[in-house]
């Protein structure tokens, strides 16, 4: 209840919510969430939101953060006082949004930062994997990259993204959220500064799940590989079964035998294997789309039988799950939902977030209702959405025993 104590939302005409919520801590902290992720980008601007990404880190000191997703971006400020709200933090933190300058000499010289994080991504396989996944499962938005792709190195300017804040960056795409902040002070700066651009710019596309398969073989002996369904989007009734269901299997990473784990996905692999391994359910939802599926880090000669064991344990579940079973993962996904929200940034984010998607914000208890009314058939429902979806998959590593997505 103490995250919860005195909350309230509001639309403005222009479309932008404000959401608060007074949770008595000394300090105070606003964000500004919009939705304008890497997946409102055009092959003609691709790159566009990290280099966004990237000149917000250089040009605002007072704002804590810009981080972007493919669904939405967050604007984090974290201000010491309700006082300073309309002080040089929140200016940074709106210029930023709405009206920032670029010029042509800082946009150029982030190219070598872009390269920089390029190179990074690269060395991580999960991320080679979940961005190829993406690219694999959909044919537009959520194929995007979170990465300036290689054609566009050098080649986004100051005025791509201008045009991309001012036709994306609109009022009824924003939310504006503050914790330990007065509501009609927060809707004062909400309808002073971010009522700037109304209307919802133009209508976003639709995210199209196609099913799809990537793979990059090279040396690495260890296969990382994702097998995945179209999932639940955000809002529906199926994303909770989905995240208990993730629960059920279990939610990674474990980076060992784990033999004696409450995971459904380590306890089916162990018998398939006796070289180390990892393996969880993979969940991630958007606001019109979803995948759902597993994750598997394994020995490459391992792969094809720690994948098909994986997806063994969700066929299992697809005919049915304990009672004991759900309930521990139900116990866990809502310690899980409370401890994220310990956190001011992880409650800034839900706020946002849910502002956003929902134009409500829902108190904990809510949240565990929901989780709490999701049933053994909702579950076992949401396993054979997984099991009977068109499939989608993407592997790194050496790839001669992991097998292809027909023939799993
Ligand atoms: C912002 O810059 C700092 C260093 O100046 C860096 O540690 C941080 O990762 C950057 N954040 C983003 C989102 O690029
Ligand atoms: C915000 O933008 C305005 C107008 O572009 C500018 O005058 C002001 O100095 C900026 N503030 C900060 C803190 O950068
Ligand atoms: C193999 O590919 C993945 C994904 O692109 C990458 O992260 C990994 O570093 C590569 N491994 C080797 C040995 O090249
Ligand atoms: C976002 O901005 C880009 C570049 O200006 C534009 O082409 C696109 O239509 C905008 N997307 C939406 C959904 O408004
Ligand atoms: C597995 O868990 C049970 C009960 O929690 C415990 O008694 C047993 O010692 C554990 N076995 C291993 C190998 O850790
Ligand atoms: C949707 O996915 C995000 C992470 O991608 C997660 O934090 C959130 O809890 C998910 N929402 C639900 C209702 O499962």
């Amino acid at each position: 209840a103490r995250h919860c104590i005195d909350s309230g939302v509001t639309k403005l005409p222009s479309g932008l919510v404000i959401a608060s919520l007074d949770n008595y801590s000394p300090a105070s902290r606003i964000g500004v969430f919009v939705k304008a992720g890497c997946r409102y980008e055009s092959p003609d601007n691709q790159g566009v939101t990290h280099l966004l990404r990237l000149a917000a880190n250089l040009t605002t000191k007072g704002a804590s953060a810009f981080r972007i997703c493919r669904g939405v971006e967050a604007v984090g400020g974290s201000l010491g006082s309700v006082s300073v709200i309309y002080d040089t933090v929140m200016e940074y933190l709106i210029n930023v949004t709405t009206a920032p300058e670029f010029r042509p000499w800082e946009v150029s010289d982030l190219t070598s930062r872009v390269k920089m994080d390029r190179a990074l991504a690269a060395q991580s396989p999960q991320m080679g994997v979940i961005e190829g996944l993406h690219g694999a499962a959909y044919k537009n938005t959520l194929s995007n990259s979170l990465y300036c792709p290689d054609y566009m190195v050098g080649h986004v300017d100051a005025d791509h993204m201008h045009n991309f804040i001012q036709n994306n960056f609109t009022s009824a795409r924003m939310a504006l959220v503050g914790l330990g902040v007065d509501h009609d002070v927060l809707k004062q700066v909400g309808e002073q500064f971010l009522n700037i651009r109304s209307g919802m710019g133009t209508a976003g596309t639709k995210a199209q799940y196609r099913g799809g398969e990537v793979r990059v073989q090279n040396g690495s002996s260890l296969v990382h590989s994702a097998v995945v369904s179209e999932g639940a989007a955000v809002g529906t009734d199926e994303v909770m079964a989905f995240s208990v269901l993730q629960h059920v299997l279990g939610v990674g990473p474990h980076i060992k035998r784990g033999s004696n784990s409450t995971s459904k996905l380590i306890q089916g692999v162990a018998k398939a294997t006796a070289d180390p391994f990892d393996a969880s359910a993979f969940n991630v939802n958007y606001s019109d789309s979803g995948l759902f599926g597993v994750y598997t880090i394994s020995q490459s000669a391992a792969a094809g039988d720690v994948i098909k064991a994986a997806i063994g344990q969700v066929k299992a579940v697809a005919s049915g799950v304990s009672e004991a079973d759900l309930t521990r993962a139900k116990t866990q996904l809502k310690a899980e939902y409370l401890m994220s929200l310990e956190s001011s940034e992880g409650l800034l984010d839900a706020m946002g977030s849910q502002a956003l998607t929902r134009g409500a914000y829902h108190s904990p208890e809510v949240i565990a209702q929901m989780i709490d009314s999701v049933s053994a058939t909702d579950v076992a429902n949401a396993a054979n959405k997984f099991v009977s979806g068109k499939k989608s998959m993407a592997s790194s590593g050496n790839l001669v025993k992991t097998p292809f997505v027909d023939e799993i």
